[in-house]
């Protein structure tokens, strides 16, 4: 984390207090009303109606926004994020580019939703996204590292590349946070975060929201989100206030972990590879190095196969079987199973908050039995 994240960190765990009087409590408060006071002269309330404003959103995106250095929109989850960058900024006969190794539920809308009124999507492998031109690109969208291969691209030699020939530049950040990489400061319009992952990290809600310093932009997602309704819910909101104080400890163990994992992971003989930014020997590590500060809390290992890889993740007392990365408990998933384009014995792990040492106990124990 840079000085200046973590002045922001600090910054975002007193947000509230300035507001304060005497009694107030220091915790927001969650309000779930649909509708407010508002009388006659009245048109001009802060708050009018659920679908349009709601103040416990505003705490929630208030410490979001200290943290992106940005304007922040909330969602109900991160693929309503994902949908609502589409939604404002694709047009008939736009062409978007995406990555072919990124979360794929985001090529999915592109492509099933968009593609019928006559939006062309491209895809590009992260690793190579820079290479073939951005000439006619409405929308270019990266994700990096990517989930789950966990490779890199430069967001800053694509956003001018990219804005160059005129187009809207997006990147998907939920892998690393705004504590371990920071895409509007790399020229990025729009920073995606599914705050599901890591952002509230305790596996218990999901959320998503956009950050962006460009006012046309956000007035257009505000338009979006207030006339579509795709808007989150008051509870959701506050869980995620909640999550985000811990943000800054969670984020710190679980890169740790991850570092030290890959580490031990790379020289141990039931491992046929590993991928973790942070490696000198990956080949993400240069542009990781130059783009992010830190390597994030994501790895990849492969095992032997596919049964190999099944026994580690369900046999492993302290690695949970589940889909979701971010959370406080180490998760693993055979990501081939939905079709990723990695090895059928590839694990993506997400770095818990456990003590390493029982973690890797447990993990080298596991592999023992395979
Ligand atoms: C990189 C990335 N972006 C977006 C999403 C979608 O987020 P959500 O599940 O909160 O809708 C995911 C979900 O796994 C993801 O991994």
């Amino acid at each position: 984390m840079s000085d200046d994240t973590a002045r922001l960190f600090a910054e975002l765990l007193h947000h509230r207090m300035a507001g304060l009087a005497a009694g107030d409590a220091i915790s927001p408060a969650i309000q779930p009303a649909s509708t407010f006071l508002t009388p006659s002269g009245g048109s001009n309330a802060p708050f009018q109606y659920g679908r349009f404003h709601n103040p416990t959103w505003d705490q929630a995106e208030a410490a979001l926004g200290l943290l992106e250095g940005a304007e922040v929109i909330t969602f109900p989850s991160g693929m309503a994020a994902v949908a609502a960058v589409l939604m404002t900024q694709a047009r008939a006969g736009a062409r978007i580019l995406l990555p072919s190794d990124g979360y794929y539920a985001s090529r999915l809308i592109a492509e099933k939703f968009f593609g019928p009124f006559g939006v062309t999507t491209d895809l590009r492998p992260t690793a190579s996204f820079a290479e073939g031109g951005f000439d006619g690109y409405a929308l270019v969208i990266m994700e990096t590292p990517s989930n789950p291969g966990l490779d890199v691209c430069d967001i800053a030699l694509i956003a001018a590349a990219a804005k160059k020939a005129g187009a809207i530049v997006v990147v998907d950040n939920t892998t690393m946070t705004p504590l371990g990489q920071r895409p509007l400061d790399l020229g990025a319009d729009i920073s995606i975060s599914s705050d599901t992952k890591a952002i509230n990290g305790h596996s218990d809600v999901l959320f998503g929201h956009l950050a962006t310093r460009d006012p046309a932009i956000a007035a257009a997602l505000h338009d979006y989100r207030k006339y579509t309704g795709p808007i989150p819910s008051p509870f959701d909101a506050w869980l995620v206030h909640r999550g985000l104080e811990t943000l800054e400890l969670r984020y710190a163990r679980m890169t740790e972990n991850a570092a030290a994992l890959a580490a031990r992971f790379i020289d141990h003989p039931k491992v046929t590879g590993v991928r973790y930014p942070g490696l000198p020997s990956d080949p993400a590590h240069a542009i990781a190095r130059k783009q992010t500060t830190s390597f994030g809390f994501m790895l990849g290992v492969t095992l032997a196969d596919a049964t190999a890889a099944d026994r580690f993740i369900d046999e492993c007392t302290y690695v949970q079987s589940s889909t979701s990365f971010g959370g406080l408990r180490t998760s693993g998933e055979r990501r081939a199973k939905w079709g990723d384009p990695v090895p059928p014995g590839y694990v993506r792990l997400s770095a818990g908050c456990e003590p390493l040492e029982p973690l890797w106990t447990a993990m080298a124990e596991t592999l023992k039995i395979l």
